[in-house]
């Protein structure tokens, strides 16, 4: 087994798991194996719906002893720290040997511990026979206070939801462009803000435009929202995510679909598309190809579908 510089924890239910699964291909390009994933691409646990908890890997060692002297070695010296036992599927360690374990690297460790209030929290894991040891960062969930924005609709899309599209347009690269084309009251831009993304938003009704900049000054973050058709959007885009119109709040034709697709296809190169019928006719008539696909079902209404879809730029090659 290849161990690289850190390692990440999932949590998903079954509605989820395929949307899981799709925005690790797009950040980690690979896929969690019974919930854990090793990559050396590093992303914030609460930037992700889905990461309950990252162990950026210090030491390892297929032998406990050896991992043991080596964490001496390290001279630590720290205080405030704390340190966890992650039981991961497959590891047998029973709880009492697993307690010692804590102790080992407690006494390995110079400093006053902190239970409640650590200013580092270590961990110890046992995954596929190597001991590994790092320090642990989890998701405190703080973005979960967007439940409560000031403007929601029944359309508004799930946060979980809204947090991969995120990440799934800007695969892990902090850098890239975003358009939320289609905003509606900001669930998405909400999510970028958090996770830091350089984000706008679009949307042609000024009510909801209204909505999505109340919720973002009520979190203190700012992106422009534009009150525009998409057809009108001139700026490029490195991607554009679009969460299309599907019912009574928000009526479409088939039409209108095409017509915001095609209109986000000329100002990004990447477009995530959520929608609730088949799209793929009008993909292939964009000059895009669809490069991941997903479903995800909705909590409670499971025939309630989102398909979504992942498309790229199809590069004109000139001879
Ligand atoms: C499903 S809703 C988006 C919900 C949004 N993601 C949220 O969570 O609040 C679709 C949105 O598309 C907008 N829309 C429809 N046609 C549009 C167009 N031509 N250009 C821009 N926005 C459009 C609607 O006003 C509606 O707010």
């Amino acid at each position: 087994m290849q161990i690289k510089k850190y390692l990440y924890s999932f949590t998903y239910d079954n509605t989820e798991r395929e949307l899981s699964k799709l925005e690790s291909r797009s950040i980690f390009k690979q896929e969690d194996k019974n919930k854990l994933l090793f990559s050396d691409v590093k992303i914030a646990p609460s930037y992700s719906a889905f990461i309950k908890n990252r162990l950026a890997v210090i030491l390892f060692s297929g032998d406990y002893a050896s991992l043991i002297e080596a964490i001496k070695k390290e001279n630590i010296c720290i205080d405030g720290f704390k340190v966890e036992y992650i039981v991961i599927e497959g590891d047998t360690t029973k709880y009492k040997q697993r307690l010692e374990k804590l102790k080992d690297i407690g006494f390995s460790i110079d400093g006053e511990p902190d239970y409640y209030q650590p200013t580092t929290t270590y961990a110890l894991c046992h995954y596929e026979g190597i001991w590994v040891f790092g320090i642990l960062v989890k998701d405190k969930f703080a973005w979960q206070k967007h439940q409560q924005k000031p403007c929601s609709y029944s359309n508004s899309i799930h946060i979980n939801i809204a947090k991969a599209l995120v990440n799934i347009a800007g695969n892990a690269n902090q850098e890239k462009t975003v358009l939320d084309a289609c905003c509606g009251a900001g669930t998405i831009l909400l999510e970028a803000c958090f996770a830091g993304r350089k984000i706008e938003g679009c949307d042609i009704n000024w009510k909801l435009c209204r909505d999505a900049r109340r919720n973002l000054a009520h979190f203190h973050y700012t992106a422009t929202v534009y009150r525009s058709d998409i057809k009108d959007i001139t700026k490029s885009y490195d991607a554009a995510i679009i969460d299309l119109p599907y019912n009574l709040l928000s009526k479409a034709t088939n039409q209108d679909i095409q017509h915001i697709i095609a209109a986000a296809a000329s100002i990004a190169n990447r477009l995530v598309i959520v929608s609730t019928s088949d799209i793929t006719d009008i993909i292939k008539n964009i000059d895009f190809h669809l490069s991941d696909y997903c479903v995800v079902r909705k909590k409670g209404n499971l025939k309630f579908v989102r398909k979504i879809w992942v498309c790229e730029k199809i590069e004109q090659v000139f001879t």
